[in-house]
């Protein structure tokens, strides 16, 4: 099925039991055995079931499965957060003394997070120079077990070459992970070109209305863990922490989330609640139309504020000069999402001026919302990087940053020229 109906019905058909057409809200901790043995076998992973919600529940599966199926992956695992689908992506693949390299293009937690929180816990990541494949290859190393990028950078609004990115990975043995929060699989789908294990914040356009935290992990199903056992042994060698279970031999294809699932979710517990699953689906059904709308908005926003003379420059890779439009064209179908940023004219002091007087983008950290939203990155979400840090992030001291929503485009552009005549 196409992407539209897939973001519909995947996974989900109508409950076995009352024939409810919505997806039911499975709002239990556990599910009952039918006999000791079944218990047992349940534990065993020797029949499919329910055991306990922290591992696993009907509605949050519904989720998995309609987003692995967008994804065009095998398995997915949903988590309570963006974050949280981040943190066990990247420790899944990586152990103690291993490292990760990175594009520098990053969500400001996710910078904070590779590169002050898992190196406490002796797993290095490297930042590249730029999001160039050379500039990754030089920091290669013999204990590097991933590479990572987000495939629209947020708020630097780069596209990631995927296939060069992927290609890399895999001349080097090992996966390429990818945020695909920003574009969404409407607009790409990584696995497509390459790459290997998917993470989203379905807080942002997925959920798509800013009432809900939610995070996803999908697998693409192709990394061969067990030809690279000398590697991976995670995936490979017995587990003691689950009575000896060897992860690709028992989840094949899917190995990488069974592991997830076995050994992060059951023992750290950052689960996605069943009625957050459920608004998450209500909001995925309507990602198509979304999605299309938001991109309309927005490079009818971006040409707007280049043609003001009060705007000093707009960062939007869906210009014809950008150096990223040939990959807009590529993987975007030609659609630079809805995410840009810009300087007002006047510096800092004038972008603070403009900030404030804006009535109908709501000033806040979020994006992806319906509605239209502006974040100062580098007092918010980027405020913990030093000064050279936010500019290779891609944010400038007085840089504005726009999630452009789904409102009549007369109106979005009405709040920006107001708030354009309120700079000086
Ligand atoms: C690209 C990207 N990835 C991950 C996250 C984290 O997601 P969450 O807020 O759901 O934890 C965000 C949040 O803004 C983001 O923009």
């Amino acid at each position: 099925m196409k992407r539209e109906t897939i973001a519909i019905h995947g996974g989900f058909d109508s409950d076995p039991t009352t024939k409810a057409v919505a997806v039911p809200i499975y709002q239990t901790a556990a599910y009952s055995f039918d006999s000791a043995e079944h218990g047992a076998a349940l534990f065993n992973l020797e029949v499919p079931g329910f055991r306990y919600t922290r591992i696993s529940n009907p509605t949050t599966e519904v989720l998995e499965e309609r987003v692995a199926e967008l994804e065009g992956g095998v398995a997915a695992l949903s988590v309570s957060s963006g974050q949280t689908a981040l943190f066990y992506a990247a420790i899944n693949a990586l152990e103690m003394g291993r490292n990760l390299v990175s594009v520098p293009q990053l969500y400001g937690t996710t910078y904070t997070l590779f590169a002050h929180v898992m190196p406490k816990m002796g797993m290095q990541v490297r930042f590249a120079k730029s999001d160039g494949a050379a500039d990754l290859e030089a920091l290669i190393d013999e204990n590097t077990r991933a590479l990572f990028c987000e495939t629209v950078g947020n708020p630097a609004g780069n596209v990631c070459d995927l296939e060069e990115l992927a290609r890399l990975a895999h001349k080097h043995s090992m996966p390429l992970i990818v945020d695909n929060t920003v574009a969404t699989p409407m607009l790409v789908r990584p696995i497509d070109y390459g790459a290997d294990v998917v993470v989203h914040s379905l807080t942002k356009f997925m959920g798509g209305h800013g009432t809900t935290l939610g995070g996803i992990i999908i697998d693409c199903g192709r990394f061969p863990w067990a030809s690279h056992a000398g590697r991976y042994p995670m995936f490979t060698q017995p587990d003691e922490s689950y009575h000896g279970l060897v992860y690709t031999e028992q989840y094949g294809a899917s190995a990488f989330i069974g592991r997830c699932r076995s050994v992060y979710q059951r023992t750290v517990g950052a689960v996605l609640s069943p009625m957050n699953a459920f608004l998450l689906l209500q909001g995925i059904e309507t990602v198509a139309l979304r999605v299309e709308r938001h991109v309309e908005n927005a490079l009818k926003v971006a040409q707007f504020l280049r043609a003001d003379a009060r705007v000093e420059s707009v960062n939007f890779a869906g210009f014809a000069d950008s150096p990223y439009f040939p990959l807009v064209q590529k993987y975007l179908g030609g659609k630079a999402c809805s995410l840009m940023t810009f300087e007002v004219r006047g510096g800092l002091p004038a972008a603070m001026r403009f900030y404030d007087a804006l009535r109908l983008f709501k000033r806040l950290v979020n994006l992806g919302d319906a509605k239209s939203l502006a974040c100062h990155p580098a007092s918010t979400t980027h405020r913990q990087m030093s000064s050279k840090e936010q500019l290779a992030a891609g944010v400038g001291p007085g840089s504005i940053r726009l999630s452009v929503g789904i409102e009549h485009i007369d109106d979005i552009l009405a709040d920006l020229d107001q708030a354009l005549g309120a700079r000086v």
